[in-house]
């Protein structure tokens, strides 16, 4: 597989009269993509019904001219503003009941069905324009489903919406109230007309009710994407993407991923250390010119696995961004390694964001790879360095990793419906377990939660997956490898209760789930060996074999055959030498890497990456701060 480069565009953001001087510089710059139209729509519908689509003829002709290839997006995720004055009820609306505004984007409802045909007739008009135009050759749906918070919306559509869906599922009131166990607190209902949404009630809403809103959301989202795929298939044999964000998972990545041909994601390295990913307050630190050493390859990982082995980079940082709260400039070296760490996990394109910064409005603090006044910035010459360099690179392809872990959106759904504990977070508990392994130096496949053949994994890591599906289950019972499940696995049933027997029900395991408890953060559960549960603990009934205790006698860590079960959250000392142990078990090396180094291997070279701003001896070389090294290995 060739790997490429690319950049984001917006022609009608500057003078027609550069649009030729700035795709030649592009193809000299070793670019092959140019993302363009996804924010256009007032350009090319600027009044209702009448289209303009010269200036976008001409835009794609002139990049095309330059050896480019398009990527063309959508432009659903800013309606103009005349589309409000039509539809004035398609905004979303807060869980506080308030109407979101105009003036920015992605102001519009998944379930207004109007604006779905408004899209619809867009995407039509853009498919039947440019399908087969050879310029263009992928397309983007819409822009970040969820950005901003947009998937929830309490809006009268989505109330509508909402009772169709629940109607369809459960085909009568009685099923669900059973389903939901309404008896709770008389919240029966006699109709599906009764129902409302799960925000404004007096205290909590029963937590049936707020995660089947949750996947009525997530279904809606995929629907939206849907309706865009469908029309372009009709005229185009492009493949279409969508590019994901990170740390999102409003919606279920795996279900949208399913219609389209490509995964991609926009990756935000210092944004996103100084705005979400977890860390320490030293890390953060260390790490604020590098970003989070394994929140980048953590999303590679589970967008190719979105992607079922496709996937890019559609916007990748090129130097400060303006949205986080600090936006501090990368090291120098950083825009080439997060680029080649994106082309050693597979990636088939990384396109920067964004060619020129712009002037004006929102984003005029966000650098691109061309400062404002058209002087080339430092990203610049680094992407020039990466096009030599991929132009030397043999074509390389993806090696199966040792180690799989599951990750669930469902999962994330249910512990923000049900935290137990306010600093119980899915994505942290997935996370944590994945920087673990990285940083012994494995390269691991994330899988979706319905995975059914684990046979090619040495070790399989399932940590706080809410529901284990029937297909995992059928497959771990037949599993020979090592597999690690909890803490927090398989504890609730499909419409979130408790199943009884209790859990963790894996096969061939004879343990209960007695009670749980969630630590605050002073209180954490030492375990006989080093390190401590923090967070969560479970005690534990078994007569399964005990691998390990808490220093106050429970069960820790069991084991039955193979599959083994986590009684908690274990923090930084206990997850190494866990898990070392475990990969030991499993025939896996595992190998500490030094702080901040990381590796991966493709099937013919291993890559190291240097997140540190110092440079690192290791392996009898030494990797530059805020470098990369690889070298050829024997074919895996
Ligand atoms: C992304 C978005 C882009 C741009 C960028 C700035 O979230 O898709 O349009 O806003 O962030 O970093």
């Amino acid at each position: 597989m060739k790997r490429t480069l690319g950049v984001c565009y917006y022609p009608e953001h500057w003078p027609e009269s550069q649009w030729v001087e700035d795709a030649a510089q592009m193809a000299k710059l070793g670019l092959t993509w140019v993302r363009i139209g996804e924010f256009a729509w007032a350009r090319m519908e600027p009044t209702p019904g009448s289209y303009d689509w010269g200036w976008l003829d001409r835009a794609i002709e002139a990049l095309g001219a330059a050896g480019l290839k398009v990527v063309l997006g959508t432009p659903t995720a800013t309606p103009p503003r005349w589309m409000l004055t039509k539809h004035p009820d398609m905004l979303a609306v807060d869980k506080d009941g308030k109407q979101r505004g105009f003036g920015s984007r992605r102001h519009y409802d998944f379930s207004h069905r109007p604006y779905r045909a408004e899209c619809a007739k867009i995407v039509t008009a853009l498919a039947e324009r440019y399908g087969k135009n050879p310029h263009v050759a992928a397309w983007q749906t819409d822009n970040e489903y969820s950005c901003h918070n947009t998937t929830l919306s309490y809006s009268s559509a989505a109330l509508h919406a909402f009772r169709d869906w629940l109607a369809q599922r459960y085909q009568s009131p009685d099923a669900l109230n059973r389903a939901w166990g309404n008896v709770f607190w008389s919240m029966d209902y006699a109709d599906f007309s009764e129902v409302a949404l799960p925000n404004l009630t007096v205290t909590e809403a029963n937590p049936a009710h707020v995660m089947a809103f949750r996947r009525f959301a997530s279904d809606e989202v995929a629907a939206f994407n849907r309706l865009q795929t469908e029309i372009i298939r009709r005229h185009s044999a492009a493949p279409i993407a969508h590019n994901y964000m990170g740390q999102v998972t409003d919606f279920d990545h795996f279900a949208t991923g399913a219609d389209l041909d490509i995964a991609s994601w926009d990756a935000y390295p210092l944004g996103f250390l100084s705005d979400r990913a977890p860390s320490t307050p030293e890390n953060r630190l260390r790490f604020v010119r590098q970003g989070e050493p394994d929140y980048q390859a953590f999303h590679h990982d589970l967008y190719r696995a979105v992607g079922r082995g496709r996937w890019w980079i559609m916007e990748q940082q090129p130097g400060p961004v303006n949205w986080a709260p600090w936006n501090p400039d990368p090291l120098p070296g950083m825009a080439r390694l997060w680029a080649w760490e994106a082309f050693a996990h597979g990636a088939e394109a990384v396109c920067y964001f964004r060619w020129r910064q712009a002037p004006f409005a929102q984003e005029q603090m966000h650098a691109g790879l061309l400062r404002p006044d058209s002087i080339a910035a430092p990203a610049h010459d680094e992407a020039a360095q990466v096009a030599v360099e991929l132009a030397e690179m043999p074509d390389v392809s993806t090696a199966r990793a040792d180690a799989a872990l599951v990750f669930d959106y469902a999962s994330a759904w249910a512990w923000e419906t049900q935290p137990q504990g306010r600093d119980f977070s899915y994505f942290h508990l997935a996370f944590e377990t994945y920087r673990a392994l990285r940083r012994l130096g494995l390269n691991i496949d994330i899988i979706p939660p319905d995975c059914a053949d684990l046979s090619a994994y040495k070790l399989v890591l399932a940590p706080g997956v809410a529901t284990l599906s029937q297909p995992f289950l059928t497959a771990l019972a037949a599993y020979k490898g090592i597999s690690l499940i909890g803490p927090r696995s398989n504890a609730k049933t499909v419409e979130f209760a408790t199943p009884v027997p209790l859990p963790p029900n894996l096969p061939g395991m004879t343990a209960t789930v007695a009670r749980v408890e969630s630590l605050p953060p002073a209180l954490t559960v030492p375990l006989s060996n080093s390190g401590q549960f923090v967070h969560w603990r479970e005690k534990i009934e078994t007569t399964d074999e005990v691998v390990e205790t808490t220093a106050d006698g429970w069960p820790a860590l069991i084991c039955a055959g193979g599959i083994h079960y986590l009684a908690g959250w274990l923090d930084d000392i206990a997850s190494a030498r866990i898990l070392t142990a475990l990969c030991h078990k499993a025939g896996i090396e595992a190998d500490p890497l030094p702080e901040g180094l990381r590796r991966r291997d493709t099937e013919t070279h291993r890559f190291l990456f240097n997140y540190n701003a110092f440079d690192v001896e290791w392996d009898g070389k030494t990797i530059p701060a805020a470098g990369v090294s690889w070298q050829e290995i024997a074919p895996r």
